[in-house]
């Protein structure tokens, strides 16, 4: 790996596993220390995929240890500010600085929308749009303490450019999050700090396990005509969450050093069809 990272500091959510830990694994290859927090735990009733474990955050600490970098973990809830900032907190005072944030816990829930309960509706909304913005606020303050500038990733979703039917509220959060990077990327902007919002189509993470691929089937055959709307222009259809990091680490580094407020979409051209 390049190095190009080193001597920078990032704090990562939803990083026991997926893409969440590959950007762990990545941006430490790079050179990155690395401030890890994840739910660990069940998540909410209407998701059909399994939930994350103490073990699986404890693995990522095992694999950023391999790269040689250093890793504080915490187990917390992006819903919660006050637990946010204590771990970021740890983490700043172990490594002396924070230089990115990569805002990526979420959760999916394939619905009908006459389907969508009120929780259903406000849990996606509360991890992915609530818990997104708790995550800026936990670490903005860090890196405009620092002095240096830095950079802010928020993974949104192919379904943050266009839409994913059947699950109108991730559709929603997913463009919350895209206009939340464009319009903190101005307020940031004379601290040097870049926002941008990356769209990842499909990958293959846990989120695509349990009774997930099921519960797509079964809400597509409701109206069949909406089956063929996210199409890959690329041969392999599906990325790895190794593809996904390397964008994450491209735009935390110094290579990006003028993107800001860019909608940077890696989805093998589905959302342009
Ligand atoms: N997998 C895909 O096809 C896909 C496509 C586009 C976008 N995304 C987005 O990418 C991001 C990562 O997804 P993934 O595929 O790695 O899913 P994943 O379910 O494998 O991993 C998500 C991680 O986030 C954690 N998490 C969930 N809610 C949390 C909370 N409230 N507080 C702290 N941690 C929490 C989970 O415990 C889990 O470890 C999500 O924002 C997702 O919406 C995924």
């Amino acid at each position: 790996m390049t190095g190009r990272l080193n001597g920078k500091v990032a704090f990562i959510t939803g990083a026991a596993r997926g893409q969440g830990r590959a950007h762990a694994v990545r941006l430490a290859s790079e050179g990155a220390d690395i401030i890890a927090v994840d739910l660990a735990g069940p998540l909410p009733p209407a998701v059909p995929y399994d939930s994350a474990t103490p073990d699986d955050l404890a693995e990522t600490a095992r694999l950023v240890e391999e790269t040689g970098r250093r890793i504080v973990t915490a187990q917390a809830d992006t819903r919660d500010l006050d637990g946010l900032r204590k771990a970021v907190q740890a983490g700043v005072e172990t490594f002396g600085r924070l230089d990115a944030i990569v805002a990526n816990a979420g959760i999916c829930i394939p619905e009908t929308w006459d389907e969508i309960t009120p929780e259903s509706f406000r849990d996606v909304m509360d991890i992915n749009v609530t818990g997104t913005w708790n995550t800026v606020v936990a670490g903005a303050q860090h890196i405009i303490d620092g002095g240096r500038g830095g950079s802010i990733v928020l993974i949104s979703s192919a379904a943050g450019i266009k839409m994913q039917p059947f699950m109108v509220h991730y559709t929603a959060s997913k463009h919350a999050v895209t206009g939340m990077a464009r319009a903190l990327a101005a307020e940031f902007g004379r601290h040097s700090i870049r926002v941008n919002s990356l769209h990842p189509g499909a990958v293959n993470t846990p989120m695509g396990g349990g009774d997930m691929v099921a519960g797509l089937g079964r809400v597509f055959e409701t109206n069949p005509q909406l089956t063929h709307m996210i199409t890959s222009f690329l041969p392999e259809g599906i990325a790895d969450p190794e593809d996904i990091a390397a964008t994450v680490s491209w735009l935390v580094s110094d290579d990006a050093r003028f993107v800001t407020a860019a909608q940077i979409a890696v989805d093998l051209g589905s959302t342009q069809y």
